[in-house]
């Protein structure tokens, strides 16, 4: 069973909302509150997974209710359904949300973007994710052009050319994503100069992801270096894996996903460097001195790795199920259930072979290791050396 908390001050929004939710009471606990304060009352007396909430309310509104929510009850995904207000005010408005929706909620998205919630706690699973990343001040919004994006793409009648424009507003943006489609990863004959051709040329999905991985990485600008990785590596190594597992034997329908998992899959290492520095660099510290891999040292003195963290932070941001997993996997994919060469069998090997490349050898840390019982269940451990040369190859490309 779900428990989700709808709070809203209009009593025909809540009705609304209970009348439309009925066929889900067999899956889901529902408790409606009126104001921030009875939401509260609620909170102190049985658990909640997800609170959707109202953000113009009298006394205490959205944002002063869902800070509340954050300091006393980390562990509970926070969601804002608002009306009137742009997406773009209340992404201002609203740094403690993990999630927006926007009234009139269709029931589909509703129910869909609940239950991912609850999936992600399923699927990560551990208090320590919820406690950590939940209790974060300012953990990073979902992107404004991303979402603006996610807005125009959920509207069947906005064109391409909409879509262009959006990212063509934000220059740095732009720029970044027409170097992207440029570059070698997409392997085009001609080159792309402007956006709304590169939209053209590679479909909604990609560009989304594309702006979504550079927006990522903004997020987190002028990040110091902690114990001797900087913000540059960790980018640089990202746009490495990403090369070497789009050339890795998957499925043309996940192909898309793997680049974006690719890109973000140590999205969490930024979030423990700017959220948790000094423990971050404990954790390079305990690496070097006892030659374990980045992940394990950060098990011992965090209690969970950049993996999780960064699956977690994915996952608020409504990213698809496969993206989440093969970064919440990277480095055990022998965890999740595997028949087929896919997102997650891609990225865990592009990651493994980027780090113990010839040209890695300066890297202060011991590269994790490929599983190769794993590989071996999907009958590809053969293919070993050959992806070895490709990456070498991929390496040099770049
Ligand atoms: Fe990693
Ligand atoms: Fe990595």
């Amino acid at each position: 069973m779900r428990r989700i908390l709808f709070v809203d001050d209009e009593p025909h929004v809540l009705e609304g909302l209970q009348r439309m939710l009925r066929p889900q009471r067999q899956r889901w606990e529902m408790a409606f509150a009126p104001s921030g304060k009875a939401a509260l009352e609620l909170l102190e007396t049985r658990p909640f997974d997800v609170i959707v909430s109202d953000m113009r309310m009298p006394e205490m509104d959205g944002p002063a209710l869902l800070t509340h929510v954050r300091d006393r009850f980390p562990g509970v995904v926070r969601i804002v359904l608002s009306g009137h207000t742009s997406l773009a005010s209340a992404l201002r408005a609203v740094p403690v949300a993990h999630q927006f929706l926007l009234k009139p909620c269709d029931p589909v998205l509703l129910r869909a973007t609940v239950d991912r919630a609850c999936d992600l706690k399923h699927l990560l699973g551990s208090e320590v994710i919820l406690q950590t990343v939940g209790a974060m001040r300012d953990l990073p919004a979902l992107p404004r052009t991303y979402a603006a994006l996610v807005q125009a793409l959920a509207d069947p009648d906005i064109g391409l050319e909409y879509v262009g424009r959006i990212v063509e507003q934000d220059i740095s943006l732009a720029a970044r994503v027409l170097q992207l489609v440029n570059s070698a990863l997409f392997g085009l004959q001609q080159r792309v100069s402007t956006v709304r051709t590169a939209v053209s040329y590679l479909g909604t999905d990609i560009i989304r992801n594309l702006v979504l991985s550079v927006e990522a990485f903004r997020a987190f600008d002028g990040v110091a270096p902690v114990g001797g990785y900087s913000l540059e590596d960790i980018h640089a190594h990202a746009h490495l894996t990403a090369r070497i597992a789009c050339r890795l034997p998957t499925d043309k329908a996940v192909k898309e996903s793997v680049s974006a998992a690719a890109l973000l899959h140590d999205v969490g290492k930024l979030v423990l460097m700017s959220r948790l520095p000094q423990e971050t660099a404990r954790v390079a510290e305990l690496a070097r001195e006892h030659g374990r891999p980045l992940h394990e040292a950060e098990r011992e003195v965090i209690g969970v790795s950049h993996a999780e963290i960064g699956a977690y932070l994915l996952g608020l941001w409504g990213l698809p199920l496969p993206v989440v997993e093969a970064v919440a996997y990277h480095h055990n994919p022998s965890q999740v259930p595997h028949q087929v060469f896919d997102c997650l069998a891609a990225v865990h090997v592009a990651d493994a072979l980027a780090q113990t490349l010839p040209s890695m050898a300066t890297n202060p840390f011991v590269p994790p290791a490929l599983d190769l019982q794993y590989l071996a269940d999907l009958n590809v451990q053969d293919r070993i050396p050959e992806w070895q040369s490709m990456a070498a190859e991929v390496a040099a490309e770049s």
